[in-house]
């Protein structure tokens, strides 16, 4: 992983466990961690969540423009990797087949699901306007700092 992403990735997940220490409201971490993500990472568009709800994704918590609020298991970009429970980077979104374009400044994307006692709960996504922003070290990253809001949150509706 390259030393300057580890870095940063580092600070956010240190700024993170401090954000949500002592806060157990689930809607106020996930605000401050979508805010804390789409201030703290360069070249975002969209930063937030989708929580999985009676068998299909609901918008929660984000930055970003407007974005659609329910996404079928299995569709898209976060439907798939909400199916799959495993994280997706998604280069160029024009190749990934089912995208679904909330915001077409969007070019490339990452998903990172949140799985707590082996169900899938919801997913992390972020958006960049630049083809092939995101790389493996982003998904190390973004799934460390997953694991920080997990270990906060350990009940889940
Ligand atoms: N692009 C996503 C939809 C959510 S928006 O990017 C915020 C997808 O294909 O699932």
């Amino acid at each position: 992983m390259g030393s300057e992403k580890r870095a940063s990735y580092d600070e956010l997940a240190g700024q993170l466990a401090t954000l949500i220490e002592g806060e157990p409201d689930l809607v106020a971490n996930t605000a401050n961690m979508a805010a804390l993500l789409y201030h703290g990472l360069p070249e975002l568009n969209w930063a937030g969540f989708y929580f999985a709800l009676k068998g299909e994704l609901v918008l929660g918590p984000f930055q970003g423009k407007p974005a659609c609020m329910r996404i079928a298991w299995g569709n898209g970009v976060c439907g798939t990797a909400a199916s799959r429970g495993t994280a997706i980077v998604v280069p160029d979104v024009d190749d990934f087949p089912g995208h679904i374009a909330c915001d077409t400044a969007s070019r490339s994307e990452l998903v990172v699901p949140l799985v707590a006692t082996g169900r899938v709960v919801g997913v992390l996504d972020l958006d960049s306007p630049r083809r092939g922003r995101f790389d493996d070290a982003d998904r190390i990253g973004c799934e460390r700092l997953v694991a920080v809001l997990l270990a906060h949150h350990r009940d889940w509706p």
